[in-house]
């Protein structure tokens, strides 16, 4: 049988693009990765991709006219691979219409708070300053807006202390089991 196939888009690290593609080798996903999106070329991500052996397509949307412009080039490329699924992981940018009018209800990403608190970029510091005890991580549709659409899953942790690194490795490990639960129920069809 057909495998499903994914393509990850990340900006920045990958840590979560590793969780993903490491749990299709070892089969907790029943799925492939059949390549890697990163809008910021010289990123971490794409060492890990090489690593593991995901091609990887890295462009600078400044290189092009409009949102709308790389987006279609994108789908071009989506298209010609037959992905199935769209996992943002850490994917540092708006989707606009072109990806998501093809990709409807097959665009999910991670976020580091439990939405629909905390959205934007500065999510972990921001519950912080804000004295919050109970952290977490969500896993959502995309739609057009900010960190927006509906909540596939959700994890938490009660975290009293004041050590941000601390906190930040918790949610990370997290978000790296979440993401797994996630796809496997899109695969599924069981969201
Ligand atoms: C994660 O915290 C994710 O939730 C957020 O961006 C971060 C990406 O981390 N959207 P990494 O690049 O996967 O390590």
């Amino acid at each position: 049988m057909r495998k499903t196939r994914l393509a990850v888009f990340a900006s920045g690290s990958g840590s979560n693009y590793e969780a993903i593609v490491s749990a299709c080798c070892d089969g907790r996903i029943d799925a492939e990765v059949v390549l890697l999106v990163c809008d910021k070329p010289g990123a971490k991500v794409l060492e890990r991709a090489k690593r593991y052996g995901t091609e990887s397509f890295a462009f600078n949307p400044k290189d092009y006219a409009s949102r709308e412009a790389y987006e279609t080039m994108l789908a071009t490329m989506l298209d010609e691979r037959r992905v199935d699924y769209i996992c943002l992981a850490g994917y540092m940018r708006i989707v606009g219409k072109v990806l998501l009018s093809r990709y409807e209800q097959r665009i999910v990403n991670i976020h580091p708070s439990l939405l629909p608190a905390f959205k934007g970029a500065h999510a972990i510091q921001d519950a912080v300053d804000y004295g919050v005890k109970i952290f977490g991580v969500t896993t959502h549709f995309v739609d057009e807006t900010l960190d927006g659409g509906r909540i596939i899953d959700q994890g938490a942790i009660v975290y009293e202390g004041n050590d941000i690194d601390e906190l930040t490795n918790l949610i990370h490990n997290i978000e790296h089991n979440l993401y797994v639960k996630t796809i496997n129920k899109l695969i599924n069809k069981k969201y």
